[in-house]
Protein backbone atom coordinates (compact mmCIF):
# COMPACT_ATOMS: atom_id res chain seq x y z
CA UNK A 1 0.00 0.00 0.00
CA UNK A 2 1.42 3.13 -0.68
CA UNK A 3 1.94 5.85 1.96
CA UNK A 4 0.05 7.87 0.53
CA UNK A 5 -3.15 5.48 0.96
CA UNK A 6 -5.88 6.15 -1.70
CA UNK A 7 -9.25 7.16 -0.32
CA UNK A 8 -12.10 6.11 -1.97
CA UNK A 9 -14.32 8.42 -1.76
CA UNK A 10 -12.18 11.46 -3.12
CA UNK A 11 -14.57 14.19 -4.85
CA UNK A 12 -13.31 12.89 -7.83
CA UNK A 13 -13.76 9.26 -7.79
CA UNK A 14 -17.79 10.11 -7.39
CA UNK A 15 -17.10 12.03 -10.50
CA UNK A 16 -16.14 9.35 -12.27
CA UNK A 17 -19.42 7.63 -11.33
CA UNK A 18 -21.45 10.49 -12.20
CA UNK A 19 -20.08 11.28 -16.05
CA UNK A 20 -19.47 8.12 -16.68
CA UNK A 21 -16.64 8.04 -19.02
CA UNK A 22 -16.49 4.79 -20.20
CA UNK A 23 -20.03 5.05 -21.18
CA UNK A 24 -19.39 8.46 -22.94
CA UNK A 25 -16.34 6.90 -25.10
CA UNK A 26 -17.71 3.96 -26.07
CA UNK A 27 -14.89 2.48 -24.34
CA UNK A 28 -14.38 -1.09 -23.40
CA UNK A 29 -14.29 -1.74 -19.52
CA UNK A 30 -10.63 -2.84 -19.55
CA UNK A 31 -8.05 -1.01 -20.88
CA UNK A 32 -5.68 -2.60 -23.07
CA UNK A 33 -2.21 -2.07 -22.16
CA UNK A 34 -0.43 -0.71 -25.33
CA UNK A 35 2.65 -0.10 -23.93
CA UNK A 36 5.40 -2.86 -22.54
CA UNK A 37 4.60 -4.02 -18.91
CA UNK A 38 6.83 -2.62 -16.13
CA UNK A 39 6.24 -4.81 -13.51
CA UNK A 40 4.39 -4.68 -10.10
CA UNK A 41 3.03 -1.23 -8.80
CA UNK A 42 4.57 0.85 -7.03
CA UNK A 43 4.97 -0.24 -3.24
CA UNK A 44 6.25 3.86 -2.99
CA UNK A 45 8.41 2.76 0.62
CA UNK A 46 10.58 5.58 0.80
CA UNK A 47 11.65 6.47 4.97
CA UNK A 48 10.79 9.77 5.11
CA UNK A 49 7.46 11.96 4.32
CA UNK A 50 8.89 13.19 1.12
CA UNK A 51 7.15 12.90 -1.71
CA UNK A 52 9.67 11.41 -4.76
CA UNK A 53 9.48 13.29 -8.02
CA UNK A 54 10.58 12.73 -11.49
CA UNK A 55 10.09 15.31 -14.19
CA UNK A 56 9.83 14.28 -17.78
CA UNK A 57 10.02 16.78 -20.59
CA UNK A 58 12.67 19.23 -19.61
CA UNK A 59 12.67 22.18 -22.58
CA UNK A 60 10.80 25.36 -21.59
CA UNK A 61 7.86 24.77 -19.44
CA UNK A 62 9.53 21.44 -17.44
CA UNK A 63 12.46 23.58 -15.76
CA UNK A 64 10.17 26.29 -14.58
CA UNK A 65 7.82 24.15 -13.09
CA UNK A 66 10.85 22.20 -11.71
CA UNK A 67 12.48 24.64 -10.20
CA UNK A 68 9.40 25.73 -8.36
CA UNK A 69 9.41 21.61 -6.95
CA UNK A 70 12.86 22.41 -5.97
CA UNK A 71 12.08 25.15 -3.78
CA UNK A 72 9.27 23.26 -1.80
CA UNK A 73 10.86 21.20 1.19
CA UNK A 74 8.30 18.20 0.91
CA UNK A 75 9.39 16.68 -2.44
CA UNK A 76 12.81 15.44 -3.71
CA UNK A 77 13.23 15.51 -7.35
CA UNK A 78 14.82 12.30 -7.91
CA UNK A 79 14.80 11.94 -11.66
CA UNK A 80 14.41 14.11 -14.84
CA UNK A 81 14.08 12.60 -18.47
CA UNK A 82 14.20 13.88 -21.87
CA UNK A 83 14.86 12.69 -25.69
CA UNK A 84 17.23 15.92 -25.98
CA UNK A 85 20.70 14.68 -24.56
CA UNK A 86 21.47 18.64 -23.85
CA UNK A 87 17.93 19.33 -22.09
CA UNK A 88 18.36 15.97 -20.34
CA UNK A 89 22.34 16.99 -19.05
CA UNK A 90 20.98 20.48 -17.46
CA UNK A 91 17.85 19.14 -16.19
CA UNK A 92 20.25 17.04 -13.88
CA UNK A 93 22.05 19.72 -13.68
CA UNK A 94 19.91 21.97 -12.25
CA UNK A 95 18.40 19.73 -10.19
CA UNK A 96 21.63 18.43 -8.53
CA UNK A 97 23.14 21.91 -7.98
CA UNK A 98 19.77 23.11 -6.16
CA UNK A 99 20.36 20.32 -4.19
CA UNK A 100 23.68 20.23 -3.56
CA UNK A 101 24.46 16.31 -4.39
CA UNK A 102 24.19 13.68 -7.23
CA UNK A 103 20.94 11.60 -6.37
CA UNK A 104 19.02 13.12 -9.58
CA UNK A 105 19.43 10.69 -12.19
CA UNK A 106 18.25 11.31 -16.02
CA UNK A 107 16.72 8.76 -18.05
CA UNK A 108 15.95 9.12 -22.14
CA UNK A 109 13.27 6.52 -22.16
CA UNK A 110 10.12 7.66 -19.79
CA UNK A 111 8.94 4.17 -19.58
CA UNK A 112 12.27 3.53 -17.29
CA UNK A 113 11.58 6.28 -15.15
CA UNK A 114 7.79 5.31 -14.37
CA UNK A 115 8.92 1.71 -13.81
CA UNK A 116 11.15 3.27 -10.42
CA UNK A 117 8.83 2.09 -7.92
CA UNK A 118 10.62 4.82 -5.16
CA UNK A 119 9.08 7.61 -7.45
CA UNK A 120 5.67 8.93 -6.24
CA UNK A 121 4.53 11.49 -8.43
CA UNK A 122 5.70 13.21 -11.74
CA UNK A 123 5.91 16.32 -13.63
CA UNK A 124 5.26 16.04 -17.33
CA UNK A 125 5.83 19.05 -20.25
CA UNK A 126 6.32 17.35 -22.73
CA UNK A 127 4.69 18.47 -26.47
CA UNK A 128 0.51 18.11 -26.58
CA UNK A 129 1.16 15.48 -29.07
CA UNK A 130 2.68 13.17 -26.56
CA UNK A 131 0.61 13.74 -23.62
CA UNK A 132 -2.10 11.13 -23.90
CA UNK A 133 0.90 8.20 -23.93
CA UNK A 134 3.30 9.15 -21.18
CA UNK A 135 0.11 10.29 -18.48
CA UNK A 136 -1.64 7.38 -19.30
CA UNK A 137 1.60 5.26 -18.71
CA UNK A 138 2.55 7.02 -15.83
CA UNK A 139 -1.43 6.83 -14.43
CA UNK A 140 -1.14 2.82 -14.92
CA UNK A 141 2.07 2.99 -12.69
CA UNK A 142 0.22 4.81 -10.26
CA UNK A 143 1.95 8.07 -10.48
CA UNK A 144 0.34 10.98 -9.36
CA UNK A 145 0.79 13.38 -11.96
CA UNK A 146 1.10 17.32 -12.66
CA UNK A 147 0.64 17.35 -16.09
CA UNK A 148 0.74 19.95 -18.19
CA UNK A 149 -2.03 22.05 -20.72
CA UNK A 150 -4.06 21.57 -22.53
CA UNK A 151 -5.25 18.08 -21.49
CA UNK A 152 -4.15 16.46 -24.93
CA UNK A 153 -3.97 17.24 -28.70
CA UNK A 154 -7.25 15.51 -29.32
CA UNK A 155 -10.82 15.15 -27.49
CA UNK A 156 -10.01 11.05 -27.44
CA UNK A 157 -6.86 11.52 -25.92
CA UNK A 158 -8.43 13.74 -23.40
CA UNK A 159 -10.76 11.24 -22.52
CA UNK A 160 -8.53 8.43 -22.85
CA UNK A 161 -6.10 9.85 -20.27
CA UNK A 162 -9.28 11.04 -17.49
CA UNK A 163 -9.78 7.46 -17.83
CA UNK A 164 -6.46 5.96 -17.03
CA UNK A 165 -6.19 8.56 -14.46
CA UNK A 166 -9.76 8.27 -12.57
CA UNK A 167 -9.29 4.19 -12.54
CA UNK A 168 -5.79 4.43 -11.16
CA UNK A 169 -6.87 6.82 -8.07
CA UNK A 170 -4.37 9.19 -10.16
CA UNK A 171 -4.05 12.34 -8.24
CA UNK A 172 -4.14 14.94 -10.97
CA UNK A 173 -2.66 18.99 -11.01
CA UNK A 174 -3.24 20.05 -14.68
CA UNK A 175 -0.95 22.89 -15.35
CA UNK A 176 -3.93 25.50 -15.47
CA UNK A 177 -1.54 27.28 -12.72
CA UNK A 178 -3.95 30.75 -13.02
CA UNK A 179 -6.54 29.28 -10.33
CA UNK A 180 -3.68 29.70 -8.23
CA UNK A 181 -3.51 33.02 -8.92
CA UNK A 182 -5.52 36.07 -6.62
CA UNK A 183 -6.57 38.27 -9.45
CA UNK A 184 -8.00 35.13 -11.48
CA UNK A 185 -9.53 33.80 -8.01
CA UNK A 186 -11.08 37.14 -7.12
CA UNK A 187 -12.48 37.38 -11.04
CA UNK A 188 -14.20 34.26 -10.86
CA UNK A 189 -15.99 34.81 -7.68
CA UNK A 190 -17.17 37.90 -8.51
CA UNK A 191 -18.76 36.63 -10.85
CA UNK A 192 -19.58 33.26 -9.35
CA UNK A 193 -21.47 35.72 -6.28
CA UNK A 194 -23.56 36.91 -9.16
CA UNK A 195 -22.25 40.58 -8.60
CA UNK A 196 -22.38 41.03 -12.02
CA UNK A 197 -25.94 40.07 -12.18
CA UNK A 198 -26.79 37.07 -14.34
CA UNK A 199 -23.94 36.35 -16.79
CA UNK A 200 -25.04 36.77 -20.55
CA UNK A 201 -22.23 36.73 -22.44
CA UNK A 202 -18.12 35.47 -21.92
CA UNK A 203 -15.34 37.33 -24.52
CA UNK A 204 -12.03 34.86 -23.96
CA UNK A 205 -9.34 36.68 -25.68
CA UNK A 206 -6.15 34.28 -26.79
CA UNK A 207 -2.98 35.57 -28.57
CA UNK A 208 -3.58 36.36 -31.85
CA UNK A 209 -0.25 35.28 -34.10
CA UNK A 210 1.94 32.17 -34.02
CA UNK A 211 4.84 33.85 -31.36
CA UNK A 212 8.70 33.51 -32.79
CA UNK A 213 10.19 31.72 -29.95
CA UNK A 214 13.54 32.10 -29.33
CA UNK A 215 13.44 33.78 -32.75
CA UNK A 216 13.40 30.75 -34.93
CA UNK A 217 11.11 32.15 -37.48
CA UNK A 218 13.29 35.08 -38.52
CA UNK A 219 16.51 33.31 -38.52
CA UNK A 220 14.85 30.75 -40.32
CA UNK A 221 13.88 33.71 -43.29
CA UNK A 222 17.21 35.10 -42.92
CA UNK A 223 18.92 31.68 -43.67
CA UNK A 224 16.60 31.93 -47.04
CA UNK A 225 17.69 35.43 -47.68
CA UNK A 226 21.14 34.79 -47.66
CA UNK A 227 20.60 32.39 -50.11
CA UNK A 228 18.60 34.62 -52.30
CA UNK A 229 15.07 33.40 -51.09
CA UNK A 230 12.61 35.89 -50.15
CA UNK A 231 9.64 34.54 -48.25
CA UNK A 232 7.82 37.12 -45.65
CA UNK A 233 6.97 33.89 -43.51
CA UNK A 234 6.77 30.44 -42.36
CA UNK A 235 3.07 30.28 -43.16
CA UNK A 236 3.83 30.51 -46.86
CA UNK A 237 6.34 28.24 -47.32
CA UNK A 238 5.22 25.06 -48.33
CA UNK A 239 6.91 21.32 -50.05
CA UNK A 240 8.30 21.56 -52.55
CA UNK A 241 9.45 24.83 -52.99
CA UNK A 242 13.65 25.94 -52.85
CA UNK A 243 12.65 27.73 -49.43
CA UNK A 244 11.60 24.30 -47.75
CA UNK A 245 14.19 22.37 -49.09
CA UNK A 246 16.72 24.91 -47.66
CA UNK A 247 14.89 24.68 -44.27
CA UNK A 248 14.62 20.82 -44.27
CA UNK A 249 18.05 19.63 -42.72
CA UNK A 250 19.28 16.65 -40.28
CA UNK A 251 18.11 16.78 -36.63
CA UNK A 252 20.84 18.12 -34.24
CA UNK A 253 22.86 15.13 -33.00
CA UNK A 254 21.59 15.53 -29.43
CA UNK A 255 17.73 15.05 -30.60
CA UNK A 256 16.60 11.76 -30.73
CA UNK A 257 13.95 13.14 -33.29
CA UNK A 258 12.19 9.84 -34.02
CA UNK A 259 10.94 9.35 -30.70
CA UNK A 260 10.30 13.31 -30.58
CA UNK A 261 7.73 13.09 -33.43
CA UNK A 262 6.71 9.84 -31.83
CA UNK A 263 2.97 9.20 -32.51
CA UNK A 264 2.40 12.11 -35.28
CA UNK A 265 2.81 11.59 -38.74
CA UNK A 266 6.85 11.60 -39.80
CA UNK A 267 7.83 14.66 -41.34
CA UNK A 268 11.52 16.03 -42.50
CA UNK A 269 13.09 17.73 -39.39
CA UNK A 270 12.42 21.47 -39.75
CA UNK A 271 13.79 23.26 -36.46
CA UNK A 272 10.91 26.28 -36.87
CA UNK A 273 9.01 23.29 -36.40
CA UNK A 274 10.69 21.36 -33.29
CA UNK A 275 11.60 22.77 -29.79
CA UNK A 276 8.73 25.09 -28.71
CA UNK A 277 7.54 25.78 -31.77
CA UNK A 278 6.13 22.14 -32.51
CA UNK A 279 2.90 24.38 -31.09
CA UNK A 280 2.55 25.83 -34.62
CA UNK A 281 2.13 22.62 -36.76
CA UNK A 282 -1.18 20.85 -36.00
CA UNK A 283 1.01 17.69 -36.74
CA UNK A 284 2.33 17.84 -33.62
CA UNK A 285 0.30 21.20 -31.56
CA UNK A 286 -3.14 23.05 -31.90
CA UNK A 287 -1.73 26.38 -32.84
CA UNK A 288 -2.52 29.57 -30.40
CA UNK A 289 -6.09 28.58 -29.69
CA UNK A 290 -4.89 25.22 -27.92
CA UNK A 291 -2.07 27.03 -26.33
CA UNK A 292 -4.25 29.31 -24.48
CA UNK A 293 -7.46 27.65 -24.16
CA UNK A 294 -6.36 25.63 -21.08
CA UNK A 295 -5.58 29.54 -19.38
CA UNK A 296 -7.98 31.60 -20.36
CA UNK A 297 -11.11 29.80 -21.03
CA UNK A 298 -10.39 27.43 -17.85
CA UNK A 299 -10.54 30.73 -15.84
CA UNK A 300 -13.93 31.40 -18.07
CA UNK A 301 -15.42 28.38 -16.98
CA UNK A 302 -14.62 28.38 -13.33
CA UNK A 303 -16.42 31.97 -13.29
CA UNK A 304 -19.09 30.83 -14.73
CA UNK A 305 -19.60 27.72 -12.72
CA UNK A 306 -19.38 25.08 -15.71
CA UNK A 307 -15.93 23.72 -14.53
CA UNK A 308 -18.20 20.03 -15.46
CA UNK A 309 -20.16 21.44 -18.54
CA UNK A 310 -19.34 22.07 -22.31
CA UNK A 311 -21.03 24.44 -25.02
CA UNK A 312 -23.67 22.92 -27.13
CA UNK A 313 -22.52 24.42 -30.30
CA UNK A 314 -19.24 25.73 -31.53
CA UNK A 315 -18.80 27.39 -34.92
CA UNK A 316 -16.52 30.18 -36.47
CA UNK A 317 -13.08 30.81 -38.74
CA UNK A 318 -9.92 32.09 -39.07
CA UNK A 319 -6.87 32.82 -41.46
CA UNK A 320 -5.61 29.06 -41.69
CA UNK A 321 -2.15 28.70 -43.55
CA UNK A 322 -2.22 26.24 -46.21
CA UNK A 323 -2.02 22.63 -44.47
CA UNK A 324 1.28 21.73 -45.48
CA UNK A 325 3.20 25.12 -44.92
CA UNK A 326 5.97 24.91 -42.49
CA UNK A 327 3.91 26.89 -39.68
CA UNK A 328 0.47 25.83 -40.70
CA UNK A 329 -1.69 26.71 -37.44
CA UNK A 330 -4.39 29.80 -37.47
CA UNK A 331 -2.49 32.81 -35.76
CA UNK A 332 -6.16 34.87 -36.20
CA UNK A 333 -9.60 32.66 -35.33
CA UNK A 334 -12.76 33.96 -33.86
CA UNK A 335 -15.84 31.70 -32.79
CA UNK A 336 -18.96 31.76 -31.35
CA UNK A 337 -20.17 28.98 -28.90
CA UNK A 338 -23.44 28.23 -26.78
CA UNK A 339 -23.28 27.05 -23.05
CA UNK A 340 -26.22 26.28 -20.85
CA UNK A 341 -28.09 29.17 -18.91
CA UNK A 342 -28.16 31.20 -22.26
CA UNK A 343 -24.69 32.11 -21.86
CA UNK A 344 -22.73 32.40 -24.44
CA UNK A 345 -18.84 32.72 -25.32
CA UNK A 346 -16.47 34.49 -27.79
CA UNK A 347 -13.12 33.07 -28.43
CA UNK A 348 -10.80 35.00 -30.36
CA UNK A 349 -7.24 35.42 -31.34
CA UNK A 350 -6.15 38.93 -33.47
CA UNK A 351 -9.34 40.43 -32.80
CA UNK A 352 -8.42 43.86 -31.49
CA UNK A 353 -12.11 44.25 -30.11
CA UNK A 354 -11.85 41.02 -27.85
CA UNK A 355 -9.08 41.57 -25.16
CA UNK A 356 -6.87 39.45 -24.26
CA UNK A 357 -7.97 37.76 -21.36
CA UNK A 358 -11.25 36.94 -19.90
CA UNK A 359 -14.48 39.50 -19.29
CA UNK A 360 -17.70 38.14 -18.46
CA UNK A 361 -20.49 40.07 -19.00
CA UNK A 362 -23.80 39.99 -16.70
CA UNK A 363 -27.09 41.88 -16.62
CA UNK A 364 -25.96 44.43 -13.69
CA UNK A 365 -21.62 44.80 -14.29
CA UNK A 366 -18.91 43.32 -16.28
CA UNK A 367 -15.55 42.29 -15.00
CA UNK A 368 -12.37 41.42 -16.90
CA UNK A 369 -9.26 39.74 -16.15
CA UNK A 370 -5.62 39.03 -17.28
CA UNK A 371 -2.09 38.35 -16.60
CA UNK A 372 -1.33 41.82 -16.91
CA UNK A 373 -4.45 43.40 -15.21
CA UNK A 374 -7.89 43.64 -13.53
CA UNK A 375 -11.11 45.67 -14.31
CA UNK A 376 -14.11 45.68 -13.09
CA UNK A 377 -17.75 47.91 -13.54
CA UNK A 378 -17.64 48.82 -10.05
CA UNK A 379 -14.30 49.54 -9.02
CA UNK A 380 -14.39 48.57 -5.57
CA UNK A 381 -13.95 45.45 -6.87
CA UNK A 382 -10.34 45.98 -7.78
CA UNK A 383 -9.38 47.06 -4.61
CA UNK A 384 -7.85 44.22 -2.12
CA UNK A 385 -6.33 40.82 -2.63
CA UNK A 386 -9.67 39.07 -2.12
CA UNK A 387 -13.16 40.44 -1.92
CA UNK A 388 -14.40 42.04 1.33
CA UNK A 389 -15.82 38.85 3.59
CA UNK A 390 -19.57 39.93 3.11
CA UNK A 391 -19.67 39.35 -0.59
CA UNK A 392 -17.72 36.14 -0.44
CA UNK A 393 -21.30 33.96 -0.12
CA UNK A 394 -19.95 31.48 -2.66
CA UNK A 395 -16.17 30.90 -1.64
CA UNK A 396 -13.94 29.20 -4.58
CA UNK A 397 -11.46 26.62 -3.84
CA UNK A 398 -8.57 28.55 -2.57
CA UNK A 399 -4.39 27.47 -3.72
CA UNK A 400 -1.92 29.94 -2.55
CA UNK A 401 0.90 27.41 -5.02
CA UNK A 402 -0.11 25.39 -7.91
CA UNK A 403 2.68 23.10 -7.19
CA UNK A 404 2.47 23.18 -2.99
CA UNK A 405 -1.79 22.19 -3.62
CA UNK A 406 -0.63 19.14 -5.57
CA UNK A 407 1.84 17.91 -3.34
CA UNK A 408 -0.87 18.12 -0.69
CA UNK A 409 -3.83 16.82 -2.59
CA UNK A 410 -1.07 13.72 -2.80
CA UNK A 411 -1.11 13.72 0.89
CA UNK A 412 -4.54 14.28 1.38
CA UNK A 413 -6.27 12.27 -1.61
CA UNK A 414 -8.44 15.22 -2.17
CA UNK A 415 -8.98 16.90 -5.16
CA UNK A 416 -6.76 19.80 -6.40
CA UNK A 417 -7.67 23.37 -7.55
CA UNK A 418 -7.37 22.17 -10.99
CA UNK A 419 -8.79 17.82 -11.24
CA UNK A 420 -8.56 16.14 -14.63
CA UNK A 421 -12.09 16.70 -15.64
CA UNK A 422 -11.67 20.19 -14.96
CA UNK A 423 -8.47 19.98 -17.13
CA UNK A 424 -10.61 18.29 -19.66
CA UNK A 425 -13.58 20.47 -19.69
CA UNK A 426 -10.76 23.36 -20.56
CA UNK A 427 -9.82 22.24 -23.23
CA UNK A 428 -12.89 21.14 -25.18
CA UNK A 429 -14.33 24.33 -26.07
CA UNK A 430 -10.54 24.99 -28.15
CA UNK A 431 -10.39 21.44 -29.54
CA UNK A 432 -14.11 21.86 -30.85
CA UNK A 433 -13.51 25.43 -32.25
CA UNK A 434 -10.82 24.19 -33.90
CA UNK A 435 -12.60 21.53 -35.29
CA UNK A 436 -15.35 23.98 -36.68
CA UNK A 437 -12.32 25.86 -38.55
CA UNK A 438 -10.59 23.03 -40.28
CA UNK A 439 -14.28 21.96 -41.39
CA UNK A 440 -15.86 25.60 -41.71
CA UNK A 441 -19.15 24.80 -40.59
CA UNK A 442 -20.78 24.84 -36.93
CA UNK A 443 -20.05 22.17 -34.40
CA UNK A 444 -23.05 20.76 -32.47
CA UNK A 445 -21.89 18.83 -29.04
CA UNK A 446 -24.11 16.80 -26.72
CA UNK A 447 -21.73 17.95 -23.74
CA UNK A 448 -22.72 14.79 -21.76
CA UNK A 449 -21.95 12.13 -23.83
CA UNK A 450 -19.18 13.91 -25.31
CA UNK A 451 -19.97 13.42 -29.12
CA UNK A 452 -20.32 15.86 -32.27
CA UNK A 453 -23.86 15.27 -33.65
CA UNK A 454 -25.32 14.29 -36.97
CA UNK A 455 -21.83 14.99 -38.83
CA UNK A 456 -19.85 11.86 -39.46
CA UNK A 457 -16.80 14.01 -40.92
CA UNK A 458 -16.06 16.49 -37.97
CA UNK A 459 -16.48 13.50 -35.68
CA UNK A 460 -13.40 12.05 -36.91
CA UNK A 461 -11.44 15.02 -35.80
CA UNK A 462 -12.13 14.10 -32.26
CA UNK A 463 -9.29 11.54 -32.74
CA UNK A 464 -6.00 10.99 -34.86
CA UNK A 465 -4.29 8.52 -36.32
CA UNK A 466 -1.26 7.26 -34.54
CA UNK A 467 2.13 6.23 -35.98
CA UNK A 468 3.17 2.40 -34.97
CA UNK A 469 4.44 1.62 -32.97
CA UNK A 470 2.89 3.96 -30.60
CA UNK A 471 -0.79 3.43 -29.69
CA UNK A 472 -3.05 5.67 -27.46
CA UNK A 473 -4.85 3.65 -24.63
N1 LIG B 1 1.35 26.07 -18.05
C1 LIG B 1 2.01 26.93 -18.80
O1 LIG B 1 1.99 28.13 -18.56
C2 LIG B 1 2.80 26.42 -19.96
C3 LIG B 1 3.74 27.23 -20.60
C4 LIG B 1 4.48 26.69 -21.65
C5 LIG B 1 4.25 25.38 -22.07
N2 LIG B 1 3.30 24.64 -21.45
C6 LIG B 1 3.03 23.26 -21.88
O2 LIG B 1 4.15 22.46 -21.54
C7 LIG B 1 4.33 21.44 -22.52
C8 LIG B 1 5.75 21.56 -23.07
O3 LIG B 1 5.87 22.81 -23.73
P1 LIG B 1 7.29 23.53 -23.91
O4 LIG B 1 7.03 24.88 -24.40
O5 LIG B 1 8.09 23.34 -22.67
O6 LIG B 1 7.93 22.63 -25.10
P2 LIG B 1 9.46 22.41 -25.44
O7 LIG B 1 9.51 21.94 -26.84
O8 LIG B 1 10.25 23.62 -25.06
O9 LIG B 1 9.90 21.25 -24.43
C9 LIG B 1 9.41 19.95 -24.52
C10 LIG B 1 10.52 19.00 -24.09
O10 LIG B 1 10.01 17.68 -24.10
C11 LIG B 1 10.99 16.82 -24.66
N3 LIG B 1 10.32 15.63 -25.17
C12 LIG B 1 9.58 15.49 -26.30
N4 LIG B 1 9.09 14.25 -26.40
C13 LIG B 1 9.54 13.58 -25.30
C14 LIG B 1 9.38 12.25 -24.83
N5 LIG B 1 8.68 11.34 -25.51
N6 LIG B 1 10.01 11.88 -23.68
C15 LIG B 1 10.74 12.78 -22.98
N7 LIG B 1 10.93 14.06 -23.39
C16 LIG B 1 10.33 14.45 -24.53
C17 LIG B 1 11.66 17.67 -25.72
O11 LIG B 1 12.92 17.16 -26.09
C18 LIG B 1 11.73 19.01 -25.02
O12 LIG B 1 12.92 19.14 -24.26
C19 LIG B 1 3.25 21.67 -23.56
O13 LIG B 1 2.16 20.83 -23.31
C20 LIG B 1 2.85 23.11 -23.37
O14 LIG B 1 1.55 23.39 -23.78
C21 LIG B 1 2.58 25.12 -20.41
Amino acid sequence: MSKWSRKQDTPRIRLLNRRNFLKAAGSAAILPAVLPAFGAQSSKTSANNTINLGVIGMGWQGPGNTEAFLALPDCQVVAACDIDTNHLKSAVKMVNDAYGNEDCKGYHDFRELLAREDIDAVMIAVPDHWHEIVATEAARHKKDIYGEKPLAKTIAEQQSIVRAVEQNGIIWQMGSWQRSVPTFHKAAEIVRNGLIGTVTHVEVGLPGTNSDFDDVGKQSLAKLAAQGVNVPRLEEIVPGTKAWDLLVTEPPAELDYETWIGPSKMEPYIRARSHKSWRWNYNTGGGELLDWIGHHCDIAHWGLGFDLEGPSEAEGSGELPPAKAVWNTAPKYRFELKYPRGVTMTIAGGHPDIKAGVKWIGTEGWVWVDREGFEASNPAWTQGKHLPRELRKVKLYTSASHQQNFLDCIKTRQATVTPVQVGHHSAIPGHLCLISMLTGRKIRWDAKEETILGDPEASKLLTREYRGPWKMS
